[in-house]
């Protein structure tokens, strides 16, 4: 140790001028410094030696599942909730319908529904099913290979069902200029309620 006997702490080499101080580590630092290499020797052996816990891929994976359950259970939910064969009928969600038909639809399937990107509206042929709910599913979830807009990252879920509701107005309704023809030939029974034709 130290051979000057007024500065006990002082260690006896010398660099340059500087010279190093041998202060003893308080007791409490030590002992978590001790903690920690036991933890690591711990952690070290749960999850790599004894492959028990889940590493940081593993519980990312587990985390995404949860998320993906919660989402579906949300979807199943919409779903179940959309009545099967009957639009809306209620005069204020017919003209929220229109609005947003005019605002987002419009565009390809024409004002008036006679088609132009998008098939034709009005007429009793229908590419993807008949009733209410394959219209609200259509919408839903759109045929983005076709063109046809996945409308639920969009509109929120009752704008959906109003806008569907609306199309059922536009069926047999008289167009302004000829609308597209019929894409799929085998004429589908509309079930749509009456009142709408
Ligand atoms: C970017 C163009 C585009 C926009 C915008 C668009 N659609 Fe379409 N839509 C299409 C195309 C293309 C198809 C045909 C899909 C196919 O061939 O499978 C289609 C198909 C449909 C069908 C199915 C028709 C059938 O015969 O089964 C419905 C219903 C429909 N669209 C409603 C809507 C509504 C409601 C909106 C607005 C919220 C909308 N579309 C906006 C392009 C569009």
């Amino acid at each position: 140790m130290s051979n000057d006997p007024k500065e006990p702490l002082l260690l006896d080499h010398e660099y340059d001028g500087i010279r190093e101080l041998d202060n003893n580590l308080p007791r409490w630092w030590v002992w978590l410094f001790y903690i920690t290499i036991i933890y690591s020797a711990v952690y070290l052996i749960y999850y790599h030696v004894a492959c028990q816990g889940d590493l940081q891929a593993a519980e990312y994976a587990k985390e995404m599942r949860a998320g993906e359950q919660i989402k579906n259970a949300a979807m199943g939910k919409f779903e179940a909730s959309i009545p099967t064969s009957q639009p809306i009928t209620d005069v204020a969600a017919l003209e929220d319908g229109r609005q947003t038909y005019s605002k987002f639809c419009a565009p390809c399937h024409r004002v008036d529904g006679g088609g132009l990107v998008g098939p034709n509206l009005t007429d009793d042929y229908w590419i993807h099913g008949s009733n209410y709910c394959d219209t609200v599913k259509i919408i839903w979830d759109g045929v983005p290979a076709k063109g046809m807009i996945t409308w639920k990252t969009v509109l929120k879920p009752d704008q959906i069902q109003n806008v569907a509701s609306y199309l059922y107005t536009l069926r047999g309704t008289k167009l302004l200029m000829p609308g597209k023809l019929p894409e799929n030939q085998a004429p589908a029974k509309p079930a749509a309620p009456s009142g709408f034709e």
